[in-house]
């Protein structure tokens, strides 16, 4: 691997304030000042930076609470965007495994690993599951609509919900296994009713941690990772625990 591939691996920083490291001769490569980015890295080899020894990370799964009023963007430059909820140096390369609406609310999944994010969004794999507050009461008429499938404007494929759940006589729980542009927001408005609050309870069979708050984060640990792409329980606890 090269030396400035292995630097951005180990520290999440980008390419380019990697090389301004190897330029400015802070960083070691057993022993000696690297000078070159391409300059090869082998197993076994010690890479430092200012005298710290460098490990190669693997790939990262975090799941955050998104707070209202924060975009799914890819730019940690955007003041708005949901990445500055994780401190710049552990979030660098993070991207948002789908997307949620500026004043959606909820489980929000972050990874840089790309075949993850991919199989965890593909329609079909994992159902997600929203709580949605009505500007109106529901009514069963509603709710059959939504589950025997809307049409939505300039789209031929109904959108269906795969169950809906009344929470109170304004709110529901709604689970879908694809997400269209805005969809929750426009199967409510085909039904004649409007949404006036959108949370994310689950994505696959993984739950957001109630613990953390609007803004806060954390590690998943690796059987929910295997939750988050739909996978049964056993299936996750056979990867978990391949003996
Ligand atoms: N449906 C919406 O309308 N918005 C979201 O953020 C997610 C699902």
């Amino acid at each position: 691997m090269r030396l400035d591939r292995y630097l951005c691996g180990s520290t999440g920083d980008s390419r380019s304030t990697v090389r301004t490291w190897i330029r400015a001769g802070r960083v070691t490569r057993n022993g000696t000042v690297a000078t070159r980015p391409a300059e090869p890295v082998s197993n076994g080899d010690c890479v430092s930076l200012d005298g710290t020894v460098l490990v190669l990370r693997g790939p990262r799964y975090l799941m955050v609470n998104k707070p209202v009023g924060t975009v799914c963007t890819a730019a940690h430059a955007d003041p708005r965007s949901v990445l500055n909820c994780v401190p710049i140096q552990a979030g660098a390369r993070l991207q948002c495994v789908g997307r949620l609406d500026i004043d959606t609310t909820g489980l929000l999944l972050l990874s840089d690993d790309g075949q993850w994010n991919h199989r965890v969004s593909r329609p079909g794999r994992s159902t997600k599951v929203y709580r949605v507050a009505l500007a109106a009461a529901w009514t069963d008429q509603m709710l059959d609509h939504l589950c025997t499938g809307v049409q939505l404007r300039g789209e031929r494929r109904l959108a269906v919900a795969c169950d809906v759940t009344p929470l109170g006589p304004d709110s529901l729980r709604v689970t879908l296994d694809e997400g269209r542009y805005h969809q929750i927001k426009r199967m409510l408005a085909a039904v004649g009713n409007r949404v006036v609050g959108l949370h994310r309870l689950s994505v696959g069979a993984l739950a957001l941690d109630d613990s953390l708050a609007p803004g806060a984060w954390r590690e998943l640990t690796e059987i929910e990772r295997c939750r988050a792409e739909g996978l049964d329980e056993a299936a996750c606890q056979a990867r978990s625990d391949p003996q």
